[in-house]
């Protein structure tokens, strides 16, 4: 049996997306022991996880570190990797959106400013719709930019906009919605075919049983 190296997105999304893993015949029992470690094995069932920040997953995957992985789809979006998107997990669910604040009107004189992590997307969506904009890249805590007026709008991930409405802001236009992906890497899926595809298969089919 050949061993499948997993990619698991840390944190909250990642135990939730574990626990599908050891449901569709992948357990790893070691990994619920909670403590500093990132690699966890299973000799028996043949699997490695590693725990990685979330962004990072599909860069193992598309290298080949891992041949297969759990990514969202705004990190898809943003960064294009070269890897297989097999299934969608229907979890990790959340929108990618324009806001701004309250009241916010727009001149189309000027070119808007958009802060955002996701530049590659906010700048396609606004070539989509031809607005001219002046791009700010920021790495966190995006909603502060329209407030300190270093931006007309943002461009981010909005869940249950509890972010938005603590910080008056509201969502102007919903750009795309968003989940968690399983991934794989291109050599990977040639090489270990069956063992991916089965596991896709229990996956998809135990979501279908807690519809
Ligand atoms: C995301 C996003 C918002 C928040 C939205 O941040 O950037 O800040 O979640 O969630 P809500 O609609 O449920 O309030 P995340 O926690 O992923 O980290 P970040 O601050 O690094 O962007």
């Amino acid at each position: 049996m050949k061993m499948l190296n997993v990619a698991l997105p840390k944190g909250r999304l990642g135990e939730k997306v574990y626990q599908k893993f050891e449901a569709s015949g992948y357990p790893c029992p070691s990994i619920k022991e909670n403590n500093r470690k990132l690699i966890f094995e299973n000799d028996e069932v043949g699997v490695r996880y590693f725990w990685v920040k979330p962004s990072d997953v599909a860069v193992y995957v598309e290298r080949g570190a891992a041949d297969i992985g759990v990514a969202g789809k705004d990190i898809l979006l943003e960064y294009e990797p070269d890897v297989y998107e097999l299934l969608d997990l229907d979890t990790g669910k959340c929108r990618m959106c324009v806001a701004a604040k309250k009241g916010y009107v727009d001149n189309p004189k000027r070119p808007l400013r958009v802060a955002t992590k996701f530049t590659n997307i906010a700048k396609e969506y606004y070539a989509s719709i031809g607005r001219d904009i002046d791009i700010i890249h920021l790495n966190g805590s995006i909603e502060i930019a329209p407030i300190l007026g270093l931006s007309d709008v943002i461009v981010d991930i909005v869940e249950t906009g509890t972010t938005l409405k603590e910080n008056n802001l509201e969502v102007i236009q919903e750009i795309v919605p968003l989940s968690a992906r399983f991934i794989c890497n291109k050599t990977s899926y040639g090489f270990k075919k069956g063992q991916i595809d089965k596991l896709v298969a229990n996956m998809a089919k135990l979501m279908e049983e807690e519809k």
